[in-house]
C-alpha cells in the first residue's frame, strides 16, 4: 500500500470532518484564493501538483460541481480526464463498475465521482483499500444521499458571512425545500454537529420532511432542530436560510405534484421579514423556490457560494496531496 495521508484521503461523507479539520480547510481556502490574486501567486499554485492527474467521473448531470473541480485541479497544475456519459465507456461492453474504477486508478491519482446511486463512492473507496495502488475517491454527489464537498463550501460560505459575528456558532439556520431527497441539505445538517449552540429549522411540507437518519444524528449530537411547514412563522428568527429545489429526478410516480412552490419560496414578498443581516443561500441550480429578483438583495449569498466552491475544492486537493507546507507565506 502506498503511504497514506492520515488526515484526509477519501472524501466520502461529511461525518468524517471534525471542527479542527473544518477550521483548517476554511483558513486554507482563504489563503489559497489570496495567493491566486497575483500572477506570481497563481503561478506558484500551478507548481504544486503538476505531477498529479485527476479523473472526473460524472455520470449524473452537473454544472457547478464539475466545473469547479475541473478548474480547482487546473489551478493546482493537475491534469484532468473525464467521463460524463457511461454510454461511451466500456461499461456498455459489460465492464463492471468496480473494474472501471480500478482502471481509472491505473492512470490517475484521484477520482472525483458523481453517481445516480447512493453508496458508489463508498464502494469505490472500499475497492481502493483492497488494491495495490489506491487513489483517493472524492464523492461529488452520491444519488440522493450525500454531497460532502458542497457541505464544505456551504460551511465556508456561512463562516465568511458571519465572520464579524462569531462565525457559525450560535446561529439559527433554516433549511427549506425538498429536504427528504436533497443531498445538499442532508450533508450540511451532518456538519452542524461541529458548531456550538447552533439551532436548525427544517422548513418543508410533511411529504418532503428531513429523513429520520439525519434527525437521529442531530439528536445524538445534541443539535436542536424544529420542523415546520410555515416559512412565515420562522423567517424572522433565521440568521441564514438555505433554500433547495424540488428533486423531481428522484420522483416515483407523480409525488412532486403535491409540492406547493408558493409556500416554500423566497422572493421579494418574503425579504422584508428576513433579518437585515441574514444570508440567503442555495446550492443551485434554482427553480421557482428562489426568485431571481432576490439576486439584487445584499443578503443573497448564492453566487458567492458558487465561487467559494472552487476555492474550497482547491483547498481539499491541497490537503489530500499534503502540499500545504509548500505554499509560500
Ligand atoms: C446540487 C446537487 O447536485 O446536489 N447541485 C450542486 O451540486 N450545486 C443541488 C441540486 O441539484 O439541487
Amino acid at each position: 500500500m502506498s503511504q497514506r495521508n492520515v488526515s484526509l484521503f477519501h472524501v466520502l461523507d461529511p461525518r468524517q470532518f471534525d471542527r479542527t479539520l473544518l477550521d483548517d480547510l476554511c483558513a486554507l481556502t482563504t489563503r489559497l484564493r489570496q495567493h491566486a490574486k497575483s500572477r506570481l501567486g497563481a503561478r506558484s499554485l500551478q507548481t504544486l501538483l503538476p505531477h498529479k492527474r485527476a479523473m472526473l467521473y460524472f455520470t449524473q448531470p452537473s454544472t457547478r460541481t464539475f466545473l469547479s473541480f475541473d478548474n480547482a485541479c487546473h489551478l493546482l497544475g493537475i491534469r484532468t480526464s473525464e467521463i460524463r456519459d457511461p454510454s461511451i465507456s466500456s461499461e456498455v461492453k459489460g465492464e463492471t463498475f468496480e473494474d472501471s474504477i480500478r482502471t481509472f486508478s491505473s492512470y490517475v491519482d484521484v477520482i472525483i465521482m458523481r453517481t445516480h446511486k447512493a453508496g458508489m463512492a463508498a464502494q469505490s473507496a472500499a475497492l481502493m483499500d483492497r488494491i495495490e495502488r489506491p487513489v483517493p475517491i472524492i464523492n461529488a454527489g452520491s444519488g440522493r444521499d450525500q454531497h460532502p464537498t458542497q457541505a464544505l463550501l456551504d460551511i465556508y460560505t456561512l463562516e465568511r458571512s458571519f465572520q464579524c459575528r462569531g462565525g457559525i456558532d450560535g446561529k439559527v439556520i433554516g433549511l427549506m425545500g425538498d429536504l427528504r431527497r436533497g443531498r445538499t441539505a442532508r450533508s450540511l445538517a451532518y456538519l452542524m454537529k461541529n458548531y456550538r449552540d447552533v439551532r436548525l429549522v427544517f422548513i418543508a411540507p410533511n411529504a418532503f420532511a428531513m429523513e429520520r437518519d439525519i434527525k437521529e444524528h442531530l439528536r445524538g449530537n445534541g443539535i436542536p432542530f424544529e420542523e415546520t411547514d410555515s416559512l412565515a412563522s420562522v423567517i424572522g428568527e433565521l440568521d441564514a436560510i438555505y433554500v433547495t429545489r424540488l428533486q423531481t429526478e428522484h420522483d416515483v410516480g407523480d409525488e412532486s405534484a403535491s409540492f406547493d412552490h408558493a409556500r416554500f419560496r423566497i422572493g421579494p414578498a418574503q425579504l422584508p421579514a428576513l433579518k437585515p443581516d441574514a444570508v440567503v443561500m442555495h446550492p443551485l441550480p434554482r427553480g421557482p423556490e428562489l426568485d431571481p429578483a432576490v439576486d439584487r438583495d445584499p443578503r443573497a449569498m448564492y453566487w458567492r457560494q458558487e465561487r467559494n466552491g472552487m476555492w474550497m475544492r482547491v483547498a481539499l486537493l491541497v490537503k489530500i496531496f499534503e502540499v500545504e507546507g509548500e505554499l509560500p507565506d
